[in-house]
């Protein structure tokens, strides 16, 4: 579904290499979970993988369509969910939804299916009708969620999904990703939570200042080594790249 063959990015004229030489293919049907420090290359890698930034070298293509050469349709297969919430302050949740599903044309029935899906799925039914300056940090993400997913894309791409979200919706989610990947489609996110990674994702990739480091499920992993969490498994590789053993 994904497919990234030799990217690399920088910042500041070349001076700062935040994604170095990185190849990686995501398969259809798959929860591919992304991690690594802060400043580790996640959110950059993200963004060159949904077309907001141009790699300095490299492709990447979506379902067989190149981002950059092909980016109409490469996108169309794209749910999108940023680390931060860029929402029109002076519209309502509802209004913004709307907005979105009229950007991505899709048919009225569909879209009132899916906003009330998830409306109820995130406890937003009471609250939709208010502006979106009115919201709480978690209640902006879940409006963040919902237009990405209102157009059902078969590739979700999220940006640290689960960040203020509270208990409840933080397990919707989770659930919804294990459905939509059930159903054939693929799910490519980043987080901090280890304890999530480790129980949701088909394959793991760990990237340390701009290195892919390691990929792979976590029995591949933990190398044998029975009982190993994907905490252990995550400092040693990132101290062993510290210790200038890359
Ligand atoms: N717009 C920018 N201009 C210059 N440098 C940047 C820019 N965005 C990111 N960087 C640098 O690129 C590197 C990778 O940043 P990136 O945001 O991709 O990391 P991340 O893995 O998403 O981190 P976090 O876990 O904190 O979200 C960092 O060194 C960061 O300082
Ligand atoms: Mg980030």
């Amino acid at each position: 579904m994904i497919n990234i063959k030799n990217v690399t990015k920088s910042y500041a004229k070349g001076s700062v290499k935040a994604v170095d030489d990185i190849s990686l293919e995501v398969k259809n049907g798959e929860i591919f979970g992304f991690i690594g420090p802060n400043g580790a290359g996640k959110t950059t890698t993200i963004k060159m993988i949904t077309g907001i930034l141009k790699p300095d070298t490299g492709s990447i293509t979506i379902g067989g369509k190149d981002i950059q050469t092909d980016s109409v349709e490469a996108k169309r297969q794209i749910g999108f969910v940023p680390d931060s919430h860029e929402l029109y302050d002076r519209l309502t949740g509802m209004e913004y939804i709307k907005f979105i599903s009229d950007v991505y044309g899709v048919p009225e029935a569909q879209r009132k299916a899916n906003t009330e899906k998830y409306l109820a799925m995130f406890g937003l039914e009471d609250s939709s009708e208010e502006l979106i300056k009115t919201y709480s940090h978690g209640m902006k993400q879940k409006i963040t969620l919902i237009s990405a997913l209102v157009h059902e894309p078969p590739l979700w791409i999220l940006d640290e999904p689960m960040t203020g979200l509270d208990p409840k919706a933080s397990f919707a989610l989770k659930e919804e990703m294990r459905s939509h990947c059930d159903r054939g489609n693929t799910v490519f996110f980043s987080t901090h939570v280890l304890e999530v990674a480790e129980r949701i994702c088909d394959r793991i990739g760990i990237i340390d200042d701009g290195k892919l480091i390691a990929v792979g499920t976590i029995e591949e992993l933990r190398k044998g080594e029975k009982g190993t969490t994907l905490e252990n498994i995550f400092f040693k590789l990132t101290e062993a790249a510290e210790g200038g053993e890359k």
